[in-house]
């Protein structure tokens, strides 16, 4: 039988080495070694990674490349950027939003970042980011899974129209319940807030995933009220606290307790290591907190984590790349998670914990999945995130739908970058190095 992609010599994050892939009707069929069986393409992966694509499950991609309008953010903190947004609001088109998400799109193919979970602010009554999100994910569905989040970023309660524009962007078919009980007037109206969200989720069967305690208070119990509704709906597993950055500033003992309750509940987390490090600890003077929630121990007591990039080119943040391998590496760095188990566990962090919070089908480089898969410039996930992997290749149901070139800069523990020309730049004679 004749396949439609055979990827020959490729190196998985399980470390198994030395397999082959065969791709047929979208999906993965086998992988084994030495398969040699016609194929319509065959990529040559020379040892090189292939990994499942790139997840992000945290995104704003109503606000994406519109920084600079209407103007900067010049402090630089949350709450200068919530207020920009609101001015920037009013002066959206759908078009320009669409324009925009696609534009962000073709860059996230071209990084191998094929799943994204955008939140979409409901706090505009002509529910204008919506449609154009909404329409976006229709267009790039052959190659980009697009969950869209209702998001009433102006709050549930303290905006006065938010919960009707919720329930209809939920009608509209965004699929997942947002929230920010932080941004309430009170903590009470905050923990109302979640209470009544998750009651909306529940009674719809949607999943949920709020901004939770984004802050750097350390009473912020949101994430509490949060992880306890999920137990008494029976949401496990369905619901996922996002930022949760007050965890950091959390006093030692109540974490202690809070964080085996959120395992129980199966509440997921996702932490947004370059804009909670670009955001948190802004009141600070010296030491300034590092804002992080607390990664290392979510994960030792069996919570799923996820990392998110939150923003690109935004009034939040204006940096971004749609770069998933960068956003590791900041987790990474921020949470000093710095032992070979743990540089793994943030490449996870990126794919297969988000996939799993997101609730992916039929995702991961396995027969029976889909043919969803980036070639990486790399030999296995921490040198793919040391050196922040060129995508030889991004293929999506069995077509390759981004390349890009090799970079000739690489450098591994042996050998000098196959970019230096010794005859030029030789300062330790040939002495140095085996490679030239
Ligand atoms: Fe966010």
């Amino acid at each position: 039988m004749s396949l439609d992609l055979l990827v020959k010599n490729a190196v998985l994050t399980t470390g198994e080495t030395n397999v082959d892939i065969a791709v047929n009707d979208g999906k993965i069929t086998a992988i084994e070694t030495g398969i040699t069986a016609e194929s319509g393409r065959v990529i040559d992966a020379q040892g090189q990674l292939v990994s499942a694509p790139f997840v992000d499950p945290h995104f704003h991609m109503d606000a994406t490349l519109s920084l600079g309008l209407p103007r900067m953010n010049e402090s630089g903190t949350l709450l200068e950027g919530i207020s920009l947004w609101g001015e920037l609001k009013p002066l959206l088109t759908v078009d320009a939003v669409v324009e925009r998400a696609l534009r962000y799109c073709d860059l996230a193919v071209s990084q191998g970042l094929l799943a994204i979970r955008s939140h979409v602010d409901v706090c505009d009554d002509r529910l204008l980011g919506v449609e154009a999100l909404l329409d976006v994910k229709k267009r790039v569905a052959p190659y980009i899974d697009l969950q869209l989040v209702a998001f009433p970023q102006d709050g549930f309660y303290r905006s006065v129209t938010a919960e009707k524009n919720l329930l209809r962007a939920l009608d509209m078919g965004v699929d997942v319940v947002g929230g920010i009980p932080h941004f309430e007037r009170t903590m009470d109206d905050g923990a109302r807030s979640v209470k009544a969200m998750m009651k909306i989720a529940a009674d719809r069967g949607l999943l949920v995933d709020m901004h939770c305690d984004e802050s750097d208070d350390p009473m912020s119990r949101h994430v509490e009220i949060l992880t306890h509704e999920t137990l008494s709906l029976g949401m496990q597993g369905r619901v996922t606290g996002s930022h949760l950055t007050s965890m950091h500033s959390m006093d030692n003992y109540y974490v202690s307790k809070l964080l085996p309750l959120m395992a129980e509940a199966e509440v997921h987390t996702i932490a947004n290591p370059l804009i909670n490090i670009m955001l948190q600890g802004r009141h600070d003077t010296y030491p300034k907190r590092r804002g992080q929630t607390r990664v290392r121990e979510m994960r030792d007591n069996g919570i799923t984590v996820g990392f998110g990039h939150d923003c690109v080119m935004d009034p939040w943040y204006s940096l971004g790349n749609a770069d998933m391998l960068e956003v590791a590496g900041m987790g990474l760095h921020v949470g000093q998670l710095s032992s070979r188990d743990d540089i793994r566990y943030c490449f996870e962090a990126v794919t297969t914990n988000s996939a799993r919070i997101m609730g992916l089908e039929d995702y991961g480089v396995k027969p029976g999945c889909n043919a969803d898969f980036v070639l990486l410039q790399a030999q296995d996930a921490i040198e793919a995130i040391r050196m922040k992997a060129t995508r030889l290749a991004v293929v999506r149901r069995g077509q390759v739908i981004a390349e890009t070139a090799p970079r000739v800069s690489a450098l591994s523990l042996e050998g000098r970058p196959a970019s230096v020309n010794a005859a030029h730049y030789s300062p330790n004679g040939n002495a140095r190095g085996s490679g030239l």
